[in-house]
């Protein structure tokens, strides 16, 4: 298969190559980025999207979010299957996406410990849900700080556009539900300037910026189930740490530890522990970015068996969309409590 890339920025060098994508074509509109990742991956490269679309079978799409749409509507169009990075979209109206062309990167959803989680849920070992409280915190680490991530033109829901859909990929998958309420939100810039920025990320540091770097939202969903998110990308609290809670009836379900990349952990175990009829299960999982590259891998695995046909996307159209209307709605909500007069 004749596989293409378009991004040839961090996440296309240090996950998909990684992680094993057999990139045959490369395009980034900075030269000296696409020739250095073709030159790792033995792939040509080409210099616009269109002669991209038409030379290849399959894309992946590594470009910046705002980005995205362009190029899933070139290889929709020329009717190529193309996996994308998230958010894939950042709200319904971006664009129109055809279920059988398009997949979305779902790799924290993909990961050891969500899965066994999700596990759980499927198996009902937690009777009817009530509760799923997700968190991801980061100490210090604005990634890149100056690049289109803080750049309020490009990126304007900042954390909530980079941490935010891991999260809410996850959410969704276990909550069945399509437009919840929002009951409470922050979206806020609490630091606006990072005294550091993630080391692991390669960034540099010490820029300020205008985007939200911390949100926090309750929705209520129709099934009754209380879904919460908090992401951050500076806290008061050192180091990094990622939360999954899941209460049902009659178990509670909890995951521990860290998600992603980076390496300064707040806690040192990646856990999963279930609490159901009496009884406590407790799982040490892969405290390591390799379970994140693990995911990763799972994902192109997927991807491959998707563009011939033989399995569902990892992350399908709808479950795409719903990510994007989730922040939709957590921004619009904010917005309107914002204007609201006191
Ligand atoms: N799943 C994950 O864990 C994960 C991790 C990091 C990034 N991401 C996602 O991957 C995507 C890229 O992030 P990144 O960290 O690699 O960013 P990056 O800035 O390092 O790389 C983006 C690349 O796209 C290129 N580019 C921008 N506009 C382009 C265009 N129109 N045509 C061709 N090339 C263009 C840039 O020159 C750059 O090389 C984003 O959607 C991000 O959210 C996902």
């Amino acid at each position: 298969m004749r596989l293409g890339i378009i991004g040839a920025g961090w996440v296309a060098m240090n996950a998909y190559i990684p992680a094993g994508a057999k990139v045959t074509h490369v395009l980034d509109i900075d030269p000296s980025r696409a020739t250095e990742l073709a030159a790792r991956c033995g792939a040509v490269v080409v210099w616009d999207l269109d002669a991209l679309v038409a030379q290849v079978d399959a894309l992946i799409v590594c470009t910046p979010p705002h980005e995205h749409p362009d190029a899933l509507l070139l290889a929709m169009r020329a009717r190529k299957p193309a996996l994308c990075e998230k958010p894939v979209i950042r709200a319904p109206a971006e664009a129109e996406l055809d279920p059988r062309l398009v997949m979305g990167s779902a790799t924290t959803r993909l990961r050891d410990d969500v899965q066994q989680l999700l596990r759980w849920v499927e198996e009902e070992r937690l009777g009817g849900l009530r509760r799923v409280a997700l968190r991801w915190i980061r100490g210090a680490g604005v990634p890149a700080p100056g690049s289109w991530r803080t750049d309020r033109a490009c990126a304007p829901l900042g954390v909530l556009e980079d941490l935010g859909p891991h999260l809410l990929d996850v959410a969704q998958a276990i909550v069945p539900d399509d437009d919840p309420r929002v009951v409470e939100s922050v979206l806020a810039c609490r630091h606006g300037a990072c005294p550091r920025s993630a080391a692991w990320f390669g960034g540099e540091g010490n820029s300020s910026y205008a985007v939200p770097d911390y949100c926090a939202a309750r929705l209520a969903t129709a099934p009754g189930v209380e879904v919460q998110i908090e992401v951050a990308w500076a806290d008061a609290e050192p180091r990094d740490v990622a939360q999954i809670v899941i209460e049902g009836e009659r178990g509670r379900a909890a995951l521990d530890g860290l998600f992603g990349f980076s390496t300064e952990r707040r806690v040192a175990e990646q856990t999963c522990r279930l609490a159901s009829g009496g009884a406590v299960e407790l799982l040490h999982l892969d405290p390591g970015p390799g379970a994140q590259q693990r995911a990763f891998s799972r994902s192109i695995q997927r991807f491959e068996r998707f563009c011939l046909g033989l399995a569902p996307a990892c992350a399908d159209a709808h479950e795409i969309r719903r990510v994007a209307r989730w922040m939709e709605l957590i921004e619009e909500h904010h917005r309107l409590m914002r204007e609201m007069p006191q």
